[in-house]
């Protein structure tokens, strides 16, 4: 059995956990922006391939007392590098500290560094080298007196999916576009509208979703492949396991924005993840009406941080009275870090959940849209 730390963004471990569950992962345990839970080495392919919410899949090596740099370097040394990697493959050290004992984690990952350099020049009298995209991750979390070394077996975060090829002005990370969609409870089914689509990361998102295609199926690399135990076959079951298979009713979805370049940039998204059946629109958002009687849409308007917005409360409530207007019958989910210009939508919010985009702390709130709401007012 392994013990496998998954990282996730702060307000999603609950729905990563519930990932993980479905995994069949034992002893779940929710920490702060990370789901601990063991398994055997096919879990941890499949955490890396399969979870939405997931950033990063660590393993531990060692734990550890450290109260000073040479401590660190002893502690490095207990682990017997070259029966985890090969001479050839490059290394990358992170080092995490929250601790008074040390003031330099710069100086902490050098020596790190040195103390798998210095182990393999003893046994082979050569080195691996040390690259910025290197092959083999290691994460030093340091607290305190406590220091966990840990592999880290994704590599590049996993938001990076690969089907992106560009992002638009403000764009949403994939983990985050996936991480919303599930807690809006979206049933695969119901219509789904992001009428401010930017380069279409939620709408692609969904698509994957509703197409059961594995989060990370244009990826084709991991850092785990790089390692000395890495079973082929057994990473070859788990693709083929997981190979979508074609979805009868499959959902209506939609993807509009304002500006033309925007969504041309979702549509060559889409097209690099082969992803077919998304109506992409160009239209502004407060002349859209839509064509079904109910549906879902899920969005983030422009932040005031981050895009020019005149009059960030003038436009939310705007948005506001377009939705009363033209949506009864539909729901709608709303991402926002503009905390005020949020409560200018002027409906009464059922669910309002704090969430963070990138270090802006968000609440993605939702709102019903009951049929005749418009009249009754
Ligand atoms: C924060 S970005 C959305 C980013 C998107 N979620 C992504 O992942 O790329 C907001 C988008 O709203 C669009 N927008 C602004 N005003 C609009 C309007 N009145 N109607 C439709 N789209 C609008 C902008 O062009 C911009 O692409």
């Amino acid at each position: 059995m392994h013990k496998y730390l998954i990282k996730t963004l702060q307000g999603l471990e609950d729905t990563l956990a519930e990932e993980i569950r479905q995994l069949g992962g034992v002893d779940i345990n929710i920490e702060n922006r990370a789901v601990g839970v063991r398994g055997d080495k096919r879990l941890g392919y499949e955490l890396n391939y399969l979870c939405r919410t997931a950033l990063s899949v660590l393993t531990p090596l060692r734990e550890g007392i450290v109260q000073n740099e040479d401590q660190l370097y002893e502690l490095m040394q207990t682990i017997t590098w070259h029966h985890i990697f090969d001479i050839d493959k490059t290394f990358l050290i992170n080092v995490v500290c929250y601790s008074d004992l040390f003031r330099n984690s710069h100086f902490l990952a050098q020596k790190c560094k040195d103390a798998i350099v210095d182990q393999f020049r003893q046994r082979f009298s050569r080195r691996p080298s040390v690259d910025k995209d290197a092959d083999i991750r290691i994460n030093v979390y340091i607290k305190g007196d406590n220091a966990i070394i840990s592999l880290d077996l994704s590599g590049a975060p996993l938001f990076k999916r690969g089907y992106r090829l560009e992002t638009g002005p403000a764009p949403i990370n994939e983990v985050l576009a996936a991480g919303l969609i599930a807690l809006s409870g979206w049933n695969k089914k119901m219509p789904l509208v992001d009428p401010m689509c930017g380069a279409g990361t939620i709408m692609l998102e969904a698509a994957m979703l509703s197409r059961n295609i594995p989060a990370q199926y244009w990826r084709n690399d991991f850092s785990f492949m790089h390692l000395i135990d890495f079973d082929p076959a057994l990473w070859r079951a788990v693709k083929e396991t997981a190979r979508p298979k074609p979805v009868n009713d499959l959902p209506v979805l939609i993807g509009r924005d304002i500006n033309r370049h925007f969504i041309n940039l979702a549509k060559s998204n889409a097209q690099q993840a082969g992803i077919e059946g998304i109506l992409w629109e160009k239209g502004d958002f407060f002349n859209y009406v839509p064509q079904s009687r109910n549906g879902m849409l899920l969005f983030n308007p422009p932040y005031d941080s981050r895009l020019p917005l005149k009059d960030a409360v003038s436009f939310y409530s705007r948005i506001g009275d377009h939705l009363k207007q033209n949506f009864g019958g539909w729901e709608a989910w709303i991402i926002s870090s503009h905390l005020q210009a949020v409560k200018r939508v002027g409906l009464k919010p059922s669910r309002k959940i704090p969430l963070f985009n990138g270090p802006l702390e968000c609440r993605f709130v939702h709102f019903e849209m009951y049929e005749g709401s418009k009249k009754n007012e």
